[in-house]
């Protein structure tokens, strides 16, 4: 695997690669790499000649800098994954190689960016568009593949290609959600859960599938209310919100025939973790 730690070099690479004539497919993460991320890489491997991956924890997007100073970083272990799925280019920038300057752009995305993780997480799509659209430049893949575990991440990334870098031919790609034994989504974060909170976290994905099998007997608020409050049982468990949306404008809806595609989004602390799920009824 050829590790680039400059922009510059990593740039150069990939388009000579695009000279050449190679379709070029790239994920984008934060490293700490599970099953979730490993699954994206596995469908760039599938629809593309060459799979460039770069790890970088941005920290403009972190609103919390708790979460930053704990965000898990392990780019050793991360290097022996990405040798061992036969990926191509690692792109593993530092802090001063991203933000020589502090990026003070601000990006709009219409109501996208004010609600749900948005609302609760102020700044932070702000800080992914900021990292993200200077990773597409220094990375103009074919394709870019994102998890639908950050469902509303990757509409603002979609939105984000579309409103501000229209000339970048760029494809992106959702992919579903990878989860373990239990349901639980995987996230870096749950590395950080104790074992007492990593049990009582199953109930996140648990209560999310029983309400795909009740969206007939409850009405969308009283659905609404037994997700709440299902979650809430647990003593270690927090619902910061639960919505359920149209998929495509993540728009609130109030009645099951508003739409086909009908998403519900939850945000949970489990104790100073916060976890995020989201589940599709159709
Ligand atoms: P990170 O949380 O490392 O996630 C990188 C990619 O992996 C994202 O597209 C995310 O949705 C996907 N992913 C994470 N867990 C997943 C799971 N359980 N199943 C499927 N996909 C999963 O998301 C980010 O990093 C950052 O915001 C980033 C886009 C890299 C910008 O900094």
């Amino acid at each position: 695997m050829e590790i680039y730690k400059t922009r510059q070099e990593a740039n150069q690479r990939i388009n000579d690669l695009k000279k050449q004539g190679k379709t070029i497919g790239f994920v984008p993460t934060m490293g700490a790499l599970h099953e979730g991320h490993l699954s994206l890489i596995r469908c760039s491997k599938k629809d593309n000649d060459i799979t460039a991956v770069s790890i970088f924890v941005n920290p403009t997007q972190f609103n919390d800098p708790r979460d930053l100073e704990r965000y898990p970083r392990m780019l050793d272990k991360d290097i022996e994954k990405l040798e061992a799925e036969g990926v191509d280019i690692l792109f593993a920038p530092d802090e001063k190689e991203m933000y020589p300057e502090p990026d003070t752009r601000q990006f709009d995305f219409g109501h996208l960016d004010k609600i749900l993780e948005g609302k609760h997480r102020p700044g932070h799509f702000n800080g992914v568009a900021q990292v993200v659209s200077k990773l597409f430049e220094i990375i103009p893949a074919t394709r870019a593949y994102f998890g639908k575990k950050d469902y509303q991440q990757y509409l603002i990334i979609r939105e984000l290609v579309r409103r501000y870098m229209p000339d970048l031919d760029i494809e992106i790609i959702p992919c579903p959600i990878v989860r373990e034994k239990d349901g639980l989504a995987m996230s870096s974060r749950n590395l950080l859960l104790t074992p007492e909170q990593r049990r009582s976290a199953a109930l996140i994905s648990q209560t999310l599938f029983r309400a795909r099998e009740l969206t007939d007997l409850m009405t969308v608020d009283e659905l609404k209310q037994f997700v709440i409050d299902t979650i809430n049982q647990s003593p270690h468990l927090r619902v910061e919100y639960f919505e359920i949306a149209d998929a495509e404008t993540l728009l609130p809806i109030e009645s099951w025939d508003e739409t086909d595609r009908k998403i519900g989004l939850i945000a949970v602390y489990c104790g100073e973790i916060r976890l995020i799920d989201n589940i599709e009824f159709n």
